[in-house]
């Protein structure tokens, strides 16, 4: 079997924690048991480009029971979780490329292996594996039925590949499942991030004052779980709507300037480029921690803060020093990559479950409707993501009522008035 990864005699370590990561993960664990039973991704490659943690495992094991040839590379040089990695490989016959800290070479030879094995499904974490499809593998194109896409980092690059005509097979917007984002983005991201940042740094959160820039799902949850922990909050927005919504949800909402000079801590998580510059580090406090947890780490303008410092060097795991001329220290945790990943492992089992519940339905759905789909970003059907609620309400003992027949009558009919 073809596969590269770090350390295989880690295996062991890995196997425990992927099976202990499946005890909350029980609407995909009933997902596998079904694709056991009736098979429906029979004969079909998988390529997927994803997070290599141990929930990913579990939907790696899942895609198998389903009958898939499964191929998993890296979708972050810094977030694969090497024991996941060995067992995927030892003890689950998966062929895995990734080693945690690759560098860029080795990340885009992890997804050539992949794309070697000439998936008909690709499975992507920020589009990594569709775009280089894409630009050096054009030809491979033909074969694949589709791909579907879990970010929404990834949605917005294909979006915008659809748009310019240049998209050549369909993808499922993973993401936009209201199973997902709802859960995954607001609540994965949020408490995982400061879970990040906390083994990262072991400061006290409560009193500091957090500067969270973006209040999209991600930077909504990041900003609640925040606040629990006793920070003060303090949101970015350049969208005049979430900045209204982060006010009335008792937020502070200030410009990135004025946050600069008051932030203890900072936190993009914006999806967009160039959030914390030059200007914001000139005003920035002595000891101020600076950390990401957008999809790529080009939130934080690095080069700038290394151009503009006297000396950087590590200090303690996943936290940088860089020294400015005039005796400020700015921490820089993760080396600006997804702080939640690189310093802690990711979102929760748990949310985890719907994520990737979507994902393995999403794959079931290509193999019966690839003949329908036109060159175009879809959403994920709305009886699959209402499946995964219900299921995910059953996993967890939770009953809900339904409409009685007069209650049904009711939404049905406009006589009745006042
Ligand atoms: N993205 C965020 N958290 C993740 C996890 N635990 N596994 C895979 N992808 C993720």
């Amino acid at each position: 079997m073809d596969y590269d990864v770090i350390d295989l005699s880690l295996a062991g370590r890995g196997k425990a924690r992927i099976e202990w990561a499946g005890l909350e993960m029980k609407v995909l664990e009933t997902i596998r048991a079904r694709f056991e039973a009736e098979k429906p991704l029979e004969g079909l490659v998988i390529g997927a480009c994803l997070h290599v943690t141990t929930e990913t495992a579990n939907l790696m094991l899942t895609l198998k029971a389903g009958g898939a040839e499964a191929y998993l590379c890296a979708s972050n040089p810094l977030s694969t979780q090497d024991d996941v990695a060995a067992s995927l490989v030892q003890d689950y016959g998966i062929s895995t490329f990734a080693r945690c800290g690759e560098d860029n070479d080795t990340y885009y030879a992890h997804i050539a292996s992949v794309l070697d094995k000439r998936p008909v499904i690709t499975m992507d974490d920020g589009a990594d594996l569709v775009t280089t499809l894409h630009t050096g593998r054009k030809d491979q194109a033909d074969i694949v039925l589709a791909g579907t896409e879990e970010t929404t980092t990834g949605v917005i690059r294909l979006r915008s590949m659809q748009e310019q005509g240049v998209l050549l097979f369909p993808v499922i917007a993973v993401n936009n499942a209201d199973t997902k984002h709802f859960f995954d983005n607001r609540y994965g991201t949020g408490q995982s991030t400061i879970d990040g940042i906390i083994r990262a740094t072991n400061l006290l959160l409560a009193g500091k004052v957090m500067v969270v820039f973006g209040y999209g799902w991600c930077g909504r949850g990041i900003a609640s779980r925040a606040r629990g922990l006793g920070s003060h909050v303090v949101v970015i927005e350049v969208d005049p709507l979430r900045a209204l919504e982060a006010t009335m949800d008792g937020f502070q909402v200030k410009t990135s300037m004025d946050a600069a000079k008051v932030g203890d801590i900072f936190v993009t998580a914006t999806g967009d480029t160039g959030c914390l510059r030059a200007e914001h580090f000139e005003t920035m406090k002595d000891r101020a921690v600076v950390c990401n947890s957008g999809h790529f780490d080009v939130e934080i303008d690095i080069p700038a803060l290394e151009g503009m410092s006297k000396s950087r060097r590590c200090v303690r795991d996943h936290v940088e020093e860089f020294l400015l001329p005039d005796g400020r220290r700015i921490y820089l945790l993760g080396e600006g990559r997804l702080v939640n990943l690189a310093a802690a492992e990711g979102h929760p089992a748990s949310v985890m479950d719907m994520s990737f519940a979507n994902q393995a339905l999403a794959a079931e759905h290509v193999s019966l409707h690839h003949a329908e789909l036109e060159r175009k970003v879809y959403d994920v059907p709305r009886e699959i993501d209402e499946e995964i609620a219900r299921l995910k309400l059953e996993s967890m003992g939770i009953a809900i009522d339904s409409l009685t027949p007069q209650q049904e009558e009711y939404l049905k009919s406009w006589t009745l008035g006042t």
